[in-house]
């Protein structure tokens, strides 16, 4: 008897033992909660962020699929965007695809692969987009679509479109010329030269300036030829027209100053003065051709702004705001006569 009263006080000191120090507690002991409640509130209070040791956000990341390098525009171009990159402290994944739509799809891929923030494309040619650009938006990765203009049925595979209005580029220079040779005598033999083939600006600034010299029976073409935008291909191309046409040629309409450019030597080395035997209307507003504008040897330059970084950049920033965006976003541009260079070389920035 002695022997079990001894065991019973030996098992109540232990359970009086074990409750005192919480290990017999169950899970929904309130004690017990109320100390894990207070763990993690001062676990929450340590970790509070605090703007010294909170690690900034990371930089956003845009890939860049640029078409080229095929002009002094697209090198002024490709230098805003970067540098609008670097300034905005945005990081930049940049692929230029040399006229390849094969190479952007695969610089698209990449990005979408890289888990990009945001996709800017400056496609080289206007149609071909909608398979691709369906792959970025089932990734959920938003495409802004920069200079040339795309043609897709389904307008929401991209958020918006920034770059210059290229068929009223066309309408420009078409305007300068009917004002220019109003006292002409007919006919007046004109040649074009047109920028890549499939190329939204050739396929607008085409039609902007075919569309305002309708109707005016003076004008007959005599030529047009796709030259690639290029200074090379446009004096190649210009040289055949001439041999074909010689002194009919009375106007060129280049789609841009590179070829504009090349049309002038072939010109000069034909024999004839170029600005003066041929009037030149050209598109851009390059510093060389505003140098020729003022000698005179170009006539008329439609400006096409290529300094999109700045606006690409805040688009950029907008979107990952959760900001909506315009739909089309057009860059303002003006006409320069051989009259305003002298005054506006100096200005040009590319
Ligand atoms: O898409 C813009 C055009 O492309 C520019 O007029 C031309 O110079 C460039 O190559």
């Amino acid at each position: 008897m002695k022997r079990r009263l001894g065991w019973y006080i030996f098992g109540l000191a232990i359970v009086i033992l074990l409750t005192a120090s919480g290990c017999l507690a169950g899970d929904n002991n309130p004690s017990n909660e109320q100390a894990i409640e207070a763990e993690w509130q001062s676990q929450d209070n340590a970790e509070e962020p605090s703007a010294e040791v909170y690690p900034p956000a990371r930089p956003l990341v845009l890939g860049f699929s640029q078409l080229g390098s095929e002009s002094d525009w697209r090198e002024a171009n490709t230098t805003s965007i970067k540098e609008a990159a670097e300034e905005a402290g945005i990081e930049l994944l940049f692929e230029n695809a040399e006229q390849s739509q094969e190479k952007q799809f695969e610089a698209i891929r990449s990005f979408i692969e890289k888990r990009v923030d945001v996709i800017a494309v400056a496609p080289v040619v206007h149609s071909g987009w909608d398979e691709i650009l369906k792959e970025a938006k089932q990734a959920g990765i938003p495409v802004i679509i920069t200079d040339r203009s795309i043609d897709i049925d389904d307008p929401s595979l991209y958020v918006t479109h920034i770059g210059a209005d290229l068929y009223e580029e066309g309408v420009k220079a078409g305007k300068y010329l009917l004002d220019k040779m109003r006292d002409q005598q007919a006919p007046i033999g004109f040649v074009e030269l047109r920028g890549t083939e499939g190329s939204s600006p050739s396929i607008q600034r085409g039609k902007g300036f075919q569309n305002t010299i309708t109707g005016h029976d003076e004008y007959k073409l005599l030529d047009s030829e796709a030259a690639d935008f290029t200074m090379e291909k446009g004096k190649q191309v210009m040289k055949g027209f001439l041999q074909e046409h010689g002194s009919e040629i009375r106007v060129l309409f280049a789609h841009n100053d590179d070829m504009a450019l090349g049309a002038i030597e072939a010109i000069e080395e034909y024999g004839l003065r170029p600005g003066k035997d041929i009037v030149i209307i050209s598109v851009d507003g390059t510093r060389k051709a505003f140098e020729k504008l003022v000698l005179g040897q170009i006539n008329c330059v439609v400006e096409c702004n290529p300094l999109l970084g700045p606006n690409v950049m805040q688009a950029v920033q907008e979107l990952a705001a959760g900001r909506t965006l315009p739909k089309r976003i057009v860059s303002s541009e003006s006409v320069f006569t051989e009259q305003m260079a002298e005054k506006e070389v100096g200005n040009r920035k590319y």
